[in-house]
């Protein structure tokens, strides 16, 4: 019996699970291609920290965006240099679950299968990513029972409210973590005359990001190139001042709940009264988001444990519903067999 494996393919991130040891791979989605001959020259963490440093002989990428692939050869070699890290031998690598965000097309579903095939999966199901966030999250999504769960990712904000296994409203956005780094980076420009590169942005939102004015405190020194004189110079951002940049992405993030919220059947609002929202993904750790949700929509919100990990922890668990695909047995099943 080989093993069973659970990707999230995620914008800034792949995570791998492995049936019965769990998260073996959490490594940035980036690739790092030489680009005299096409040859990759990294892969993971590695290619991540040449972001921003390569010449005009290597470029270092991100093949995914929120779910999509843009580069299925790339995404390939990817999955298989992850693979080969974490799994001796190709022998015994049959099933694997892998998340897509409810709203990309067929084809783009057909493109991540064709990736994970490719890297050596005899069969490939997929699963909503807000499902298998819920899972991941601990909530019991099987039942009659409505839940909402929104997970801010890099690429894309995906939310649902998911019952019987299935979701019963969602929408997908692409107001995400990525979006909050290009917005930091317009900041800087326009109130500092100075240039900063994506990894200083995203560093600086993850220390000192914060969406809701009176909860931020501290700052941080970013170090970039002086627009004037094309000298270098750093400035000690304070983390009051990160709300400007970030409140429009957080503000269409709550908008969108909001919509959620009332399309909604009445019976499965009145669950989530009672149980809240809650959400997922990297960039909920934000300070202030939860807050910024919890009053706009007068509900209570939670931060999953470990946020960033609901998605690829769920794909884990719903391995299991593999076997039930085969022999279906009328129960309301959250994944779909191979496209
Ligand atoms: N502590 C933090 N505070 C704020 N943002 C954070 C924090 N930790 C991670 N992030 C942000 O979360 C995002 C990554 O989250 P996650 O790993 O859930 O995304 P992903 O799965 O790769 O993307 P997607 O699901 O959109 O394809 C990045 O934008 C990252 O900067
Ligand atoms: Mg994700």
């Amino acid at each position: 019996m080989g093993m069973d494996i659970a990707i999230d393919l995620g914008t800034s991130r792949t995570r791998i699970f492995v049936n019965g040891k769990g998260k073996l791979v959490d490594e940035p989605s980036v690739i790092t291609v030489n680009l005299d001959d096409d040859s990759i020259m990294a892969v993971g963490e590695e290619a991540y920290h040449m972001l921003g440093r390569t010449s005009d002989r290597f470029n270092a990428l991100y093949p995914i965006n929120g779910g999509v692939i843009s580069d299925l050869g790339l995404v390939e070699i990817m999955i298989s240099t992850f693979l080969k890290r974490v799994v001796s031998s190709r022998i015994g690598m049959p099933r694997a679950v892998a998340c897509v965000p409810g709203e990309i097309t067929d084809v783009e579903k057909r493109a991540v299968v064709n990736a994970i095939s490719c890297a050596g999966i005899r069969r490939v199901c997929l699963i909503e990513e807000p499902v298998a966030a819920a899972i991941g999250a601990g909530l019991d999504i099987t039942g009659p029972h409505g839940n909402m769960v929104v997970d801010i990712g890099a690429g894309t904000t995906d939310m649902a409210v998911i019952s019987l296994s299935g979701i019963a409203v969602s929408r997908s956005i692409k107001q995400a973590g990525n979006v909050m780094d290009d917005e930091i980076i317009k900041y800087v420009k326009r109130k500092y005359n100075m240039l900063i590169g994506k990894r200083t942005a995203e560093e600086a939102k993850m220390n000192i990001g914060c969406v809701l004015p009176g909860m931020a405190s501290g700052s941080y020194r970013i170090k970039g190139r002086n627009m004037i004189t094309g000298m270098p110079m750093w400035v000690d951002l304070k983390s009051e001042e990160m709300v400007e940049p970030l409140k429009d992405v957080a503000i269409a993030i709550v908008k969108q709940i909001q919509d959620v919220l009332e399309e909604t059947p009445p019976e499965l609002i009145g669950d989530i009264y009672n149980d809240g929202i809650v959400l997922t993904g990297g960039a909920s750790q934000i300070v202030g988001m939860d807050t910024l949700i919890k009053i706009a929509t007068d509900l209570r919100v939670t931060i999953a444990d470990d946020p960033a990990d609901c998605v690829v922890k769920g794909c884990g668990a719903a391995i299991k519903y593999i076997d039930a695909l085969k022999h279906p047995d009328g129960s309301v099943n959250p994944i779909t067999d191979r496209f």
